[in-house]
C-alpha cells in the first residue's frame, strides 16, 4: 500500500509512514513491512521517506539539509516514533492489566529535557540514576510523583535530591538503608520506597546487560528479601509502596519475563504477609528492538500483553489484590526514533583486505559497536535506495583501532562530503558518549511535521578545556 503524492519541489514522494497498515516500502534496509504500532520493530523511525530522487526524509525533514543547517555528527530525534512508542506502551497496558498501571522512562537510555517533556506529556513516569538524571526530569516538567530513583551505589546528595521533592527511593543494598535511616530522622511523613532484589532470572543478551541472574551488582540478594522486610517493617519513616526486579536489556524472548511475574508475586505475598501496605510491582524494562534486518522483537503490545497477563495471573493464584504494574522501558522507548547523521570523510582501500570509509565521529558518539559487538544499519542520506556498489568497513576518527561503527557495510559509490545514517541509535548513544580524543559531543535535533528545532547544542572543542586547572607553578615553565 504505497501512498504517493506530489511534493512541492522533489516530485513523487514514497511514504513508509503515511497509511495504516503495513505499507510497502523500496528501502533495502527496512525490508517490506513497516509496523506503525510498534516502532521497537522497525530499523528506521516512522515518519521515514524516500523521495523520489531516493533522498531521505525523517519527520518532514530532508536529512542532507539537516547535515548542512546544523553540522555532523547529529543526533535526529523523530518525535512522531517517540510518541508512538509512548501511545503503544499506554495502550498496551490499559488493554492487558485489568489494574492500574504505569510505564516508567528509563532515561539512561536518552537523558535531555526535551524528551523528558515528551515523554511527561504522554503520561508516563521515568527512571533516573542520578543526580543529573533527576534534575533533568524535574527540569524537564516529570511530575516528582512520577518519578523513581534507581541506583547501586547512590550518594548521601542524590538521596538528599529524592527526598527533597517526594520522588521514590528504589532501595537497592543495606548501604542505600543506612543512607536513608541517616537522612529521614525527623522526616514528618514517610519517604515513599521500592525494593529491588535479583529475581534468578537468566536471559539470552550480552552479558554486561543482564541484571536478573544472581551473580549481579543490582539488588538485593533474594535469601536477604524476608530479612529486609522485617527491617523495614520497623522503619517508621518508611513506606514501601512496591517491589522492583529488572532482568537485563536487548531482550528478545518473553518467557523469561513471563517467569518474573512468579517471582514477584511470590515476594509482593510475603511483603504483604509482614504487614507492608506494597502497592506497586515494577518488572523492569528489557524488551529488544530491530538494529538489523535479521533482528526479529516482539512487539511492545505483545511483551506487555504476557508481562501483564503473566502478573495478573500469579496475583489470582496467591489470591493478592492487584497492584499497580510499573514497567521501565528505555531502549524500546528511544531507540528507533533516533538516527546519526555523519559526514564521510577519508578512504582506505587495502588491496585483498578491507575498504575503511571513514565519518567525522565514531566510538564517542556511538560506544556500542565497540563496547558490545553491537550491529547497525546504515545508508548514504540521498541515495539510500541505491544499489551497493563495494562492501566496506565504516570507522571513526578516534585513534583506536577498535573504533569501527559497521563491518561489512554494503553501499553505494560514496565521496567525502555525502550524509551517512546511522539507523536505531536512538537509545544508550547520546546518553554514553563521551569527549574521548577531546572531541565535542554532537548536537541533537527534534524533528517533526518537517521541522527541525536544536533540543541539545553541539560542544565546541574550547569548551572541554573549561573544567580544567593549571597550576599556578606549571604556567610559569610554558
Ligand atoms: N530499569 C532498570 C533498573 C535498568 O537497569 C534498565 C537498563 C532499564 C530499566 C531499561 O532497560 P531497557 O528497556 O532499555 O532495556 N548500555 C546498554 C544497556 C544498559 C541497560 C541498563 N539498564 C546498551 O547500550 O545496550
Amino acid at each position: 500500500m504505497l501512498k504517493e503524492w506530489i511534493d512541492g519541489s522533489d516530485g513523487i514522494v514514497i511514504s513508509m509512514a503515511s497509511s495504516p497498515g503495513l505499507p510497502k516500502t523500496s528501502l533495502p534496509w527496512a525490508d517490506g513491512d513497516i509496523d506503525l504500532e510498534s516502532p521497537n520493530r522497525n530499523l528506521a523511525p516512522i515518519s521515514s521517506e524516500l523521495d523520489s530522487q531516493g533522498r531521505l526524509r525523517v519527520g518532514g525533514c530532508l536529512l542532507s539539509d539537516l547535515a548542512t543547517r546544523f553540522g555532523t555528527p547529529l543526533y535526529v530525534l523523530d518525535e512522531l516514533t517517540l510518541r508512538q512508542a509512548c501511545t503503544a506502551y499506554r495502550e498496551a497496558l490499559l488493554r492487558h492489566y485489568p489494574g492500574p498501571s504505569l510505564a516508567i522512562y528509563a532515561s539512561k537510555a536518552n537523558s535531555s529535557l526535551a524528551i523528558t517533556a515528551l515523554v511527561a506529556s504522554e503520561g508516563l513516569g521515568l527512571d533516573a540514576v542520578s543526580a543529573g538524571e533527576l534534575l533533568t526530569a524535574l527540569e524537564g516538567g516529570m511530575p516528582p510523583e512520577r518519578i523513581v530513583l534507581h541506583g547501586n551505589n547512590k550518594s548521601a546528595e542524590e538521596i538528599q535530591l529524592a527526598l527533597q521533592h517526594g520522588v521514590a527511593v528504589v532501595v537497592d543494598n543495606w548501604r542505600d538503608l543506612e543512607l536513608l535511616q541517616e537522612l529521614c530522622q525527623g522526616h514528618s511523613s514517610k519517604v515513599p520506597l521500592l525494593l529491588r532484589f535479583t529475581p534468578g532470572i537468566e536471559c539470552h543478551t550480552h552479558e554486561y546487560i543482564r541484571t536478573g541472574h544472581l551473580d549481579s551488582k543490582f539488588g538485593f540478594d533474594p535469601d536477604q528479601l524476608e530479612t529486609v522486610l522485617r527491617f523495614l517493617a520497623n522503619c517508621s519513616w518508611a513506606h514501601l509502596r512496591g517491589l522492583h526486579a529488572h532482568i537485563g536489556s536487548q531482550i528478545f524472548e518473553l518467557t523469561p519475563h513471563r517467569d518474573l511475574a512468579a517471582v514477584l508475586a511470590d515476594a509482593l505475598l510475603l511483603a504483604r504477609s509482614l504487614g507492608h501496605n506494597v502497592t506497586d510491582l515494577n518488572v523492569g524494562g528489557g524488551l529488544g528492538i530491530r538494529y538489523v534486518n535479521s533482528d526479529d522483537p516482539p512487539s511492545i503490545d505483545c511483551w506487555v500483553q504476557v508481562v501483564a497477563e503473566a502478573i495478573a495471573g500469579a496475583c489470582k493464584e496467591r489470591e493478592l489484590d492487584l497492584p499497580r504494574l510499573l514497567c521501565e522501558p528505555g531502549r524500546s522507548l528511544v531507540a528507533s526514533a533516533g538516527i546519526t547523521l555523519y559526514q564521510i570523510g577519508s578512504r582506505k582501500e587495502i588491496a585483498g583486505f578491507s575498504t575503511y570509509v571513514a565519518v567525522d565521529g565514531g566510538m564517542s558518539d556511538n560506544p556500542r559497536p565497540i563496547t558490545y559487538q553491537s550491529e547497525y544499519t546504515a545508508c548514504l542520506a540521498d541515495q539510500a535506495a541505491a544499489p551497493a556498489v563495494e562492501k566496506v568497513t565504516l570507522v571513526g576518527k578516534h585513534c583506536e583501532s577498535g573504533d569501527v561503527l559497521l563491518r561489512n557495510l554494503d553501499l553505494p559509490a560514496s565521496k567525502p562530503g555525502d550524509v551517512l545514517v546511522v539507523l536505531a541509535t536512538g537509545a544508550y548513544n547520546a546518553s554514553m558518549a563521551s569527549n574521548y580524543n577531546r572531541i565535542p559531543r554532537p548536537a541533537a535535533v527534534l524533528v517533526a511535521d518537517g521541522r527541525a528545532e536544536l533540543v541539545q547544542r553541539r560542544e565546541r572543542p574550547d569548551e572541554l578545556l573549561r573544567y580544567d586547572v593549571l597550576p599556578e607553578r606549571l604556567k610559569s615553565l610554558s
